[in-house]
């Protein structure tokens, strides 16, 4: 790659050369800079030029573009703490989203007296149609704009002092022990770095008997569309056993996962006809636990 600067349009013949030269080597890329014909404008500063270029423009550049560094801004906005235009319009109505939802609603079979908390709720279409049973609902997310959209998503229901949406941490959540009949996540589970902290957490606000519906994306679906680069190498992916004795060791009883066939889900939930196969294998599981 080569740049010329022409500093001065009075000096046409003042040129500036910087070159960019990639060269495979074991274990990556070396990146050379060569500047070249700094030009009398410069005077004898060169050196002090060329270390502010290389400094300050090329190695902030580099680090911004390389494939580590942008696929934690990728994942990051799109997933892992979604923030953007793009990721709230998505997540307003997550279509593919929803054959999720409607598993862990079926699971759930909420009622009006159940009292819901959803950890990790993007922008709130699960807490949408889990209101519809005439349940009550708190849910957390550590993204604010994730936080404001779900809000705003659900301002009937938090009218009518129905719901609660906090930004907050899965691992600290802001309610005091005891206060819900049930617990769901769904797509945040393998982003989370101590799973066992905020199983244990969601034990402690549930009530007893509380069920936690749990729902993830299996290994088998690691870099399809389903859990695609760069966020599927940066989400755990668990077995069904690790489910289960994570769950355990978070002091749930009566474990099981299940792989329900998303397939009659997607359909439900009006998934383009093209894209529905995608939803026919059982490649999502769905941990169930009981407090007791
Ligand atoms: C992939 S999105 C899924 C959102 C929603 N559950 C859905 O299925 O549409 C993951 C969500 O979990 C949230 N999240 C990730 N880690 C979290 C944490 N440690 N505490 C709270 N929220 C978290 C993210 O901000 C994001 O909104």
């Amino acid at each position: 790659m080569l740049l010329e600067w022409r500093q001065a349009d009075w000096k046409p013949d003042e040129v500036t050369k910087m070159g960019l030269r990639f060269e495979s080597v074991p274990d990556g890329t070396r990146i050379t800079i060569e500047h070249d014909e700094w030009g009398s404008l410069l005077g004898d500063r060169r050196g002090e030029l060329a270390g502010w270029f290389a400094g300050e423009v090329a190695a902030p550049l580099f680090q911004a573009m390389g494939p580590t560094r942008f696929g934690d801004w990728l994942t990051d906005r799109r997933a892992r703490r979604p923030s953007g235009a793009q990721a709230r319009a998505g997540y307003r109505d997550p279509v593919y989203h929803r054959p999720n939802f409607k598993v862990i609603l079926k699971a759930l079979s909420l009622t009006p007296s159940d009292f819901l908390l959803e950890v990790g709720c993007g922008g709130g279409a699960l807490l949408q149609e889990a209101l519809r049973s005439g349940c009550r609902a708190a849910a957390v997310d550590h993204s604010p704009e994730m936080v404001k959209l779900a809000q705003e998503v659900n301002h009937d229901a938090i009218r009518q002092r129905r719901l609660e949406v906090r930004e907050a941490e899965a691992d600290q959540l802001p309610f005091p022990n005891g206060k819900f009949t049930c617990a769901a996540l769904t797509n945040v589970f393998g982003f989370l770095p101590d799973p066992h902290a905020v199983l244990v957490e969601i034990r402690r606000v549930l009530a007893k008997e509380g069920r936690l519906v749990l729902f993830t994306v299996s290994p088998e679906m690691r870099g399809t569309i389903a859990a695609p680069e760069p966020m599927a190498s940066r989400i755990h992916f668990y077995k069904d056993e690790e489910l289960m004795k994570l769950t355990r060791e978070a002091g749930f009883a009566d474990v099981r996962v299940e792989r329900p066939n998303l397939e009659p889900f997607a359909r439900e939930a009006g998934v383009p006809e093209e894209h529905i196969q995608a939803f026919s294998g059982r490649d999502g599981q769905l941990t169930i636990g009981l407090k007791t």
